[in-house]
């Protein structure tokens, strides 16, 4: 069944529209909802290209005479500067105007540089997302757009937000396993962060990635969206709560721009960097939050559960400093007080230091919260 979240935040209001089978509707849909478009550019990665691309345009066709396309290389290298310098000579190529749209079909790397183009081509266009990933119902909603830069990830960019969301999740069913688990990864912490019982509903039915599917799948991507949606309503330029979206983010954002974009999925990279932020929550609130059952649910699920060995603490530490979130060159990570609480705390480099090298120790396995290690930290 088809259903509609409302996105309201303080810049502007669009809809999340979700359902199966929706494709054929695109044209009509974004039409009524972006009036006077004079032209479309698709942007769109290489694998989605070859997928439902086709099925997009036809779709389009039917309503937009001049439908162009840009197809990326796919994979998080393609979040740019020179894959962003690309998409606007396209857009200038094909003339784009004020009032032309680009449609981001694709998953966040295609949504986040695709925005960006939008937000700053002619200083501002109309877009839509269309999602085709899982992950993507975290990164198409609330208007975050970045592209990379090799010091740091997402760390160019803008918020803006789209027209419309189109998500239609049967385009879902050729994710690979391994995009489907990173997709997971974004679900978990938006029941981690907000919902405990959305948590619960997890842990009983999905017990493996395979049960994500048909009802499951929509009502889970639906919960994820309703939660950030609640946040981004309250905070759209993250001044406040919408830092807790980054729980995980912290070591995760760390990880991947020192492996190198891509090596290791954001999914991944984001649930190592939830089990390190609950470790840390531990040791830093010296209460119970059931670190080790955390770490076999999540190793059950197949995310990596250990940081890779050649990687060096020091390095992620000085990576993590230099994460959005940080003050003063002092890091700030999201933690959790208990499931469906979390606050943003900051952390003593000398301690987190500490903390980065039990954790590559066996996950931090053979530390129990009562250690001294944790004693010494700094509110
Ligand atoms: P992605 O866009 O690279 O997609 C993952 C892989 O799946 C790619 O190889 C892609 O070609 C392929 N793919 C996409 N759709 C497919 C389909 N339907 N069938 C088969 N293959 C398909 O990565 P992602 O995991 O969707 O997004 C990760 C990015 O999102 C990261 O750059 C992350 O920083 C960003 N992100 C942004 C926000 C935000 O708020 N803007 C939030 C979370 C994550
Ligand atoms: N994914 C973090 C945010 O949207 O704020």
């Amino acid at each position: 069944m088809m259903k509609r979240i409302h996105i309201a935040t303080s810049s502007k209001q669009y809809e999340v529209v979700i359902g199966n089978e929706l494709l054929h509707m695109i044209d009509r849909m974004i039409d009524r909802i972006c009036p006077h478009v004079t032209a479309v550019l698709i942007i769109t990665d290489e694998t989605v290209a070859s997928l439902y691309l086709a099925d997009v345009q036809q779709a389009l066709r039917q309503t937009y005479d001049r439908v162009y396309t840009h197809i990326i290389p796919s994979g998080e290298e393609a979040k740019s500067f020179e894959q962003f310098y690309a998409c606007h000579t396209a857009a200038l190529t094909n003339r784009l105007d004020r009032d032309s749209l680009i449609i981001a079909l694709g998953g966040g790397v295609v949504g986040d540089l695709a925005g960006f183009v939008a937000a700053t081509y002619m200083r501002g266009i109309r877009f839509v997302q269309v999602p085709t990933t899982l992950l993507a119902h975290d990164s198409a909603v609330g208007g975050k757009t970045a592209i990379n830069h090799p010091l740091g990830k997402n760390m160019i960019g803008a918020f803006y937000q789209p027209e419309l969301v189109f998500y239609d999740i049967s385009l879902l069913h050729t994710l690979p396993e391994q995009e489907m688990r990173s997709g997971f990864a974004e679900i978990i912490k938006h029941s981690l962060i907000y919902d405990r019982v959305f948590f619960g509903w997890l842990q009983a039915n999905v017990q493996k990635l395979d049960d994500l599917h048909g009802d499951r799948l929509q009502y889970a991507i639906q919960k994820g969206i309703e939660i950030k949606a609640a946040i981004v309503a309250k905070d759209e330029k993250e001044h406040g709560v919408r830092a807790h979206l980054n729980f995980g983010h912290t070591l995760g954002h760390a990880l991947e721009s020192e492996l190198g974009y891509g090596v290791m999925t954001h999914g991944d990279a984001v649930a190592l960097g939830m089990l390190f932020a609950i470790f840390v929550s531990e040791h830093f609130y010296k209460q119970p939050l059931f670190y080790s059952s955390f770490r076999t649910l999540f190793k059950h699920y197949g995310f990596p559960t250990s940081l890779p060995s050649h990687v060096s603490p020091e390095r992620l530490l000085e990576k993590m400093k230099k994460d959005k979130k940080a003050k003063d060159q002092t890091v700030r990570m999201v933690l959790m007080k208990e499931i469906g609480t979390v606050c943003v705390e900051r952390i003593d480099d000398e301690q987190l230091l500490r903390w980065l090298y039990v954790f590559a120790e066996e996950g931090g396995e053979k530390c129990d919260s009562s250690d001294s290690r944790g004693n010494d930290c700094e509110r």
